[in-house]
């Protein structure tokens, strides 16, 4: 029996990934490995990161289509899915919606379908904190109405949210969603702020700072989100008819998984510096569209149910972060 993950090539893919290969499950990894940012990085995660591995498969395949997904796993049994795969990115949505109609609808559909088709014991899947918009209250729970999304990558989340919903109340599918929150760390997004910071502060050029750094986030490091994805995929949703997070009455719960710690962004600049050993310039912006003030998850329900518990701080983890992009980019 394997588990399929999905974006398997990703940031947070191939550390499941390889996090679940040591505890000795097998695992079918799928990416389309898309250039969205560079495929080098993606190849890299692959070697690097699960390296070879006689219990890993990875097949290059696009999970929107499903001639290629029933390819990929022929031959092999599923009976859980870790599903990572979609196209991030929220400044991104603005000017390529299509590419996310494509990975984080279409893909969705696709990837609810194989669930239904192979009875799997449990479907965890990526959502986003990005489903909240600009609340007006924090911290944000997972009871929150989100129907007011700023961007289309959003809108998408949120639509997963509700796909997965109907699957859960028409076929008893056991699925668990998971609201990321600003996750960052080794081998992370380069088109996420930390590595944008770093790779500026480095070329010594001044770093654009949005809202004059004032927009919070609530930071969770990548080894915390790691141990939150595989807790949660441990235990599916009960059987039981009652109401469970997020509010759904079938086998469907949704989660939080931040930090509980919401930090300015112009703190993340400053850690960045003394990590960096180099004064940041900083090139003042107005806010961009698509992007919210503040994220501040209440993580209480994905700590009672699944143990999760988040341990790295943010100065923790950002010197972490520089520490790998030094050797990494070579600077
Ligand atoms: N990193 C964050 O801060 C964050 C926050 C909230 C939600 N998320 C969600 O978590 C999940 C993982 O994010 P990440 O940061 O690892 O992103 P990532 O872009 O590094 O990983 C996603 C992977 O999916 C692959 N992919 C995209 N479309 C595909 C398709 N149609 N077929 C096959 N592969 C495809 C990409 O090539 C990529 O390797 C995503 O669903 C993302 O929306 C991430």
């Amino acid at each position: 029996m394997a588990i399929l993950i999905t974006g398997v090539a990703g940031f947070i893919g191939a550390p499941v990934a390889r996090a679940l290969l040591d505890r000795g499950e097998t695992v079918l990894g799928i990416d389309n490995l898309n250039a969205y940012y560079p495929v080098a990085l993606k190849r890299a995660r692959l070697a690097s990161v699960i390296g070879p591995h006689p219990a890993f498969r990875f097949v290059a395949a696009d999970f929107a289509d499903r001639a290629a997904l029933d390819e990929a796993l022929s031959g092999t049994v599923i009976d859980r899915i870790v599903h990572l795969g979609a196209q991030a990115g929220v400044r991104h949505s603005i000017d390529a919606p299509r590419d996310y109609a494509h990975s984080n609808l279409v893909g969705h559909l696709e990837i609810l379908e194989l669930a239904r088709r192979h009875r799997v014991r449990h479907l965890v899947y990526a959502s986003s904190s990005s489903v909240y918009g600009d609340a007006a209250r924090l911290p944000l729970t997972a009871e929150d109405r989100t129907d007011w999304p700023l961007s289309f990558y959003a809108a998408t989340k949120k639509a997963n949210e509700v796909m997965a919903e109907s699957y859960a109340q028409l076929y008893g599918l056991p699925m668990t969603g998971l609201r990321f929150f600003t996750v960052y760390g080794p081998w992370g997004r380069p088109d996420m702020a930390l590595w944008r910071f770093a790779e500026r502060i480095f070329a010594g050029l001044p770093l654009p700072i949005y809202n004059q750094g004032r927009m919070q986030r609530d930071f969770t490091y990548i080894d915390d989100i790691v141990a939150g994805v595989i807790a949660a995929l441990d235990r599916p949703p009960a059987d039981n008819g009652a109401v469970k997070p997020g509010g759904s009455t079938s086998r469907h719960a949704l989660y939080n998984l931040g930090n509980d710690r919401p930090e300015e962004l112009r703190r993340l600049v400053a850690l960045v510096g003394t990590a960096a050993g180099r004064e940041p310039i900083l090139d003042y912006l107005p806010m961009q569209p698509g992007d919210v003030t503040a994220t501040w998850a209440d993580i209480g329900p994905a700590r009672r149910d699944l143990g999760y518990d988040p341990a790295t701080p943010l100065d923790v983890g950002v010197p972490a972060f520089i520490d790998w992009f030094r050797g990494y980019a070579g600077v």
